[in-house]
């Protein structure tokens, strides 16, 4: 009969002989695997006697499960010491250069609203918005657009199927419903979440956002970005409106010397109304803003018309106001060079690493191309 106390005996030096993970596993299948000693040795309690198993059974049983953990807990000692070993021998060189990265870039026409909120904020102006979807009312009606201006009609502006009350949504034409949105006093049509409720005057706001209209080429895109401005107060006359608009032109161009015209024009929603160039010099193929004899139009603005005072609830005897909207991509296009407006929404990465700027920089006019 084989000796127990001699084979565990034999066993746990061997266990403790074990020098790495695989003489562990060699002992451990010599004792416990199919052919192994220990595995024989439960064999043989089949073929014994109910009394022989009684006494021999515990006895074997024993002995596996002793070796069992005897060979789990060498295990995990060796397991902790090549882990220990192996720290103690590898080490990270944090000298190293780092392989370059893909990195995140803020785009152009982005850049240039906050560049612009920047300047206007200085100036005493807070930022408005408005809802990309807008009505009828907002958009045109209350803007003094006529019932059958051409930029109601299909080709230009895109509308909605009609809602179940039959109104035709639209994707806003330009920025100027906000400026409804800010002066509407009264709770028809009810005032939208963002604004609660209507400013009183004196208001200064401007309203950077997208708006849509039908058209693709160089120089325009179905979708592109406006800041709106509007100021409303007592006493506001074109003087200010045009000593704000010369202030912001030569921060945002960085420029002393700015020169503007108005030229009349026509907008609903403004009388007088008018669109505004700048002077600038286009020899030798450079733009340059503040000198020479060329003009370069702007931006379209005028006094708020009386009918959209009325339609807001601001009673126009009292107030008066001005309002101008740009457009920020072809701002975006002149301050930094940009050939082709449809590059700005064409997502192509190599354009973008090339014009766009560093998310870390103040957006200050000043900063320039990263
Ligand atoms: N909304 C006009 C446009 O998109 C611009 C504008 C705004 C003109 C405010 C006058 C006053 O062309």
């Amino acid at each position: 009969m084989t000796d127990l106390s001699q084979l565990e005996a034999d066993l746990s030096a061997q266990i403790a002989a074990a020098g790495d993970l695989s003489a562990l596993e060699a002992v451990r299948v010599a004792a416990l695997g199919k052919t192994g000693s220990v595995s024989a040795l439960l064999k043989t309690l089949g073929a014994m006697s109910p009394d022989e198993r009684k006494e021999r059974g515990p006895q074997i049983n024993g002995l596996r499960d002793r070796a069992t953990a005897l060979i789990a807990e060498r295990k995990a000692a060796l397991e902790a010491a090549a882990l220990d070993a192996q720290l103690a021998a590898e080490r990270l060189d944090l000298t190293l250069p780092a392989p370059p990265r893909r990195k995140g870039g803020v785009h152009p026409t982005m850049q240039v609203m906050d560049e612009m909120v920047a300047i206007f904020a200085e100036m005493g102006f807070s930022v408005a918005e408005g809802p990309d979807i807008e009505d009828d009312f907002h958009n045109f009606t209350a803007l003094n657009f006529p019932p059958k201006h051409p930029a109601r009609e299909m080709h230009d502006t895109f509308f909605f199927h009609p809602g179940e009350d039959g109104e035709r949504k639209l994707l806003r034409t330009h920025t100027s419903p906000v400026q409804v949105r800010t002066m509407q006093r009264t709770n028809t049509p009810p005032p939208a979440p963002w604004i609660a409720g209507g400013q009183e005057p004196p208001i200064r706001v401007i309203v950077p956002g997208r708006t849509y209209r039908k058209d693709s080429d160089q120089t325009h895109t179905p979708m592109f970005h406006q800041v709106e401005g509007l100021v409303i107060d007592k006493g506001v006359h074109m003087g200010h409106l045009k000593w704000t608009l010369e202030t912001f032109i030569a921060r945002f161009f960085e420029t002393d010397s700015v020169v503007t015209r108005f030229r009349p024009h026509h907008f609903p929603f403004t009388e007088p109304s008018a669109e505004m160039d700048v002077g600038c010099d286009r020899s030798g193929g450079e733009l340059r803003i503040g000198q020479g004899s060329d003009w370069l139009e702007i931006l379209g603005c005028g006094m708020v018309h009386p009918n959209v005072l009325r339609a807001c609830g601001v009673d126009p005897d009292v107030y008066q106001g001005f309002a101008f909207g740009m457009g920020v991509d072809r701002l975006a296009m002149l301050k930094y060079g940009m050939p082709d407006l449809r590059d700005l929404f064409a997502g192509d990465g190599r354009w973008l690493s090339h014009y766009g700027f560093s998310a870390f920089a103040d957006p200050n006019p000043a900063s320039g191309l990263s």
